[in-house]
């Protein structure tokens, strides 16, 4: 295979959010902005990174964004009081608490105290639940929707295809397992979820039509772990040690991608691929947030 079996997830964010454009004049001719609010919680490098490039995302839609950033040292309870708050400022229409929050913050509390109309992210337990039942009014978190996306517009079927995902998070595994378990257009999959307790991750792999990388273990995934032909989807960011780089670390995925694209059907870059997808499915949960309240 050659580099064209990369799906560009850049040009395809770019589209969605092509697509949101005169969704956003056509609220705003009716007399609403669409807004935002960003809480970040500490100085997470990576984090700032993220809601500055989400901002930067809202700046150049025309979405009013604006960021509440905490002390690393931040109670639940002054974390819950703000939620308040962004809840209940008719101006808002989304709310996105950035992850990981510090360790005496529970994040489940504070997904819960979203309100699940403001939930962009997603993550409050009415929205998972809606996702677990195949109800599309709710908020489907924004990694695993931008995905199923990129499949979409590769026109990659996922009907009866063998989906193996690695990892179980809220944030990406879980959630994308429910979407493509549904029954339904885009979806019809079967679909095993490995994590660190599976037992032979490699014979799963090896099954696989398509692949969902999202465990967090750098370049994870190799060539002898995968099938001639499979679909690579790799959501891994992880910093590790490259004395050859003048800051000494480089950005990998899950993927080890160099030896796994030469065999894949189809395959994401690292960065390039799945990130601008994350970005793009938040800007259309807020426009989509704003349309509802005008309804
Ligand atoms: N941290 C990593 N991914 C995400 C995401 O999709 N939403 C939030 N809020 N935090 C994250």
């Amino acid at each position: 295979m050659t580099a064209t079996n990369l799906i560009d997830g850049r040009q395809i964010a770019a589209q969605i959010l092509d697509e949101l454009r005169p969704r956003i004049a056509a609220l705003k001719s009716r007399g609403v902005q669409p807004g935002l609010a960003f809480v970040r919680v500490g100085e997470d490098p990576a984090s700032k990174v993220y809601v500055g490039r989400k901002e930067k995302t809202c700046a150049a839609l025309g979405i009013a964004s604006t960021t509440q950033v905490l002390p690393e040292q931040t109670s639940e309870a002054d974390l819950l009081a703000l939620l308040a708050r962004l809840n209940a400022d008719a101006h808002l229409h989304g709310i996105l608490v950035q992850a990981p929050l510090p360790r005496q913050i529970r994040a489940e509390v504070v997904y819960a105290a979203v309100a699940p109309a403001k939930d962009v992210d997603g993550f409050h337990p009415v929205n998972v639940g809606k996702l677990m039942l195949g109800d599309p009014t709710g908020f489907q978190p924004c990694t695993p929707a931008g995905i199923r996306e990129l499949l979409a517009r590769s026109a990659v079927k996922t009907e009866g295809a063998e989906v193996v995902i690695l990892g179980r998070g809220n944030i990406v595994g879980k959630p994308m397992a429910a979407m493509l378990c549904q029954k339904g257009r885009q979806a019809n999959a079967t679909v095993t979820i490995c994590h660190s307790a599976t037992r032979e991750i490699r014979a799963h792999c090896r099954r696989a039509d398509i692949i969902v990388a999202a465990m967090g273990v750098p370049e994870f995934l190799k060539a002898d772990m995968v099938k001639p032909g499979v679909v690579v989807m790799d959501v891994g960011v992880n910093r590790v040690p490259d004395p050859a780089s003048n800051t000494g670390t480089k950005l990998v995925g899950d993927v080890a991608f160099a030896e796994v694209q030469p065999l894949a059907a189809r395959i994401t870059p690292n960065p390039g691929g799945v990130g601008p997808m994350t970005i793009a499915m938040l800007m259309q949960n807020t426009v989509r947030a704003a349309e509802a309240v005008m309804r």
